[in-house]
């Protein structure tokens, strides 16, 4: 019963296997393995993109605060929602990348950017010569920080209003492969199609031990890149237990079967707690990641179980009044088994869990 992220899962055989293989002998070194070249080959067909770079990192926050830096000057603005992963959860990273470009926020409902709201913002950002920061670019998630997901025609309107100022868009994908299965759109439909400039393609909550894509469709920008991920030091030496990773995740469809798997963990989850009283969901479910208001007593139950999740806000006290309640986090796994989903709400009215 453990729903605190889907980071906090292990890793599927095929990538093991696949580390064992690339660990034979020897390689070359700094992205020039023959297992970088099948990624970036297999990436560049997926996306319909044929000239893309593509390169590894080994975290999301590196894929994101190198992806705006390499498309965002240190004078100018990120456009994005106020509980974006780069404003709450990358401790500064965007901005020390970038080299100081601020982070401005535009808002939304249920966790996504509205696009007459970003025009607003950008209409309002006039500019005062010299004085004012520049309108830089526009980050996007998918699935977004509440658990929802955008639509290709809706990424596309927010491109439309970024794209009429000159601006980039940058989309952290850490969840891209569950938002992707859960649309049942192609990736180039979710990405370039709909105005996408650059990509964090997340491997790691999506059963990966750590390795993260950057795909940028516009070419010139990529010897930039290069430099900055070196200069910042995530350019992995032994490069081919990166490239051995994602060749295996992206090998035979894997990707998308273990997002699929973890988005119906959660549906499983999902269709549960409508049936548990008092419990509720604040945001429409986008793929593996449900945010739900709890009783307090069902809450004190299914910890006593072992449930593992977070409040979400994480400063709500564990302890509250009987009668009250608490919101949560709940994120579903690529190895979330049915038997966690039951074990839990079960747990949440106080029964057993079903054998
Ligand atoms: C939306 C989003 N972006 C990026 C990341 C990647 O972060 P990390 O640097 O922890 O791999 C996460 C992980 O929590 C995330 O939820």
């Amino acid at each position: 019963m453990y729903f605190t992220s889907d980071n906090a899962s292990g890793v599927p055989a095929p990538v093991l296997d696949a580390l064992a293989r690339a660990n034979e002998g020897f390689a070359p070194s700094y992205g020039a393995d023959p297992l970088m070249d099948e990624v970036r080959a297999h990436i560049r067909r997926l996306f319909e993109a044929p000239e893309a770079a593509v390169y590894l990192v080994a975290t999301g926050t590196a894929a994101n605060a190198l992806a705006l830096a390499t498309h965002c000057p240190p004078w100018a603005a990120v456009y994005c929602t106020p509980i974006a992963h780069i404003e709450e959860d990358e401790c500064g990273a965007p901005e020390f990348y970038t080299g100081g470009a601020k982070l401005v926020h535009v808002p939304g409902a249920d966790g996504k950017m509205d696009a007459e709201a970003l025009a607003t913002r950008l209409a309002g950002a006039a500019s005062v010569g010299v004085h004012n920061v520049q309108k830089g670019m526009v980050s996007l998630t998918n699935l977004t920080e509440a658990g929802t997901r955008y639509s290709p025609a809706e990424i596309a309107a927010l491109s439309a209003v970024a794209r009429a100022h000159g601006l980039p868009v940058h989309l952290d994908g850490a969840r891209f492969a569950n938002a992707l299965v859960a649309e049942g759109c192609t990736p180039a439909e979710m990405t370039w199609r709909a105005g996408v400039d650059v990509l964090s393609l997340g491997g790691t909550k999506n059963g990966l031990m750590g390795v993260e894509a950057v795909v940028i469709f516009d070419p010139t920008r990529a010897w930039e890149f290069e430099l900055r991920r070196k200069r910042g030091g995530h350019l992995f030496s032994k490069h081919r237990f990166l490239s051995a990773q994602m060749a295996a995740w992206l090998k035979d469809d894997l990707w998308r079967d273990l997002a699929r798997h973890a988005n119906a963990a959660a549906e499983r989850l999902e269709a549960g707690l409508a049936a548990v009283p008092g419990t509720g969901l604040l945001y429409p479910r986008g793929g593996n990641m449900l945010f739900a208001t709890l009783p307090r007593a069902a809450h004190a139950r299914a910890r006593a179980a072992g449930a593992q999740y977070y409040p979400w806000p994480h400063d709500q006290p564990e302890d509250g009044p009987d009668d009250g309640e608490i919101s949560v986090r709940l994120v579903a796994s690529w190895c979330t088994q049915p038997q966690d989903v039951d074990g839990f709400l079960a747990a949440l009215q106080g029964q057993h869990a079903p054998v």
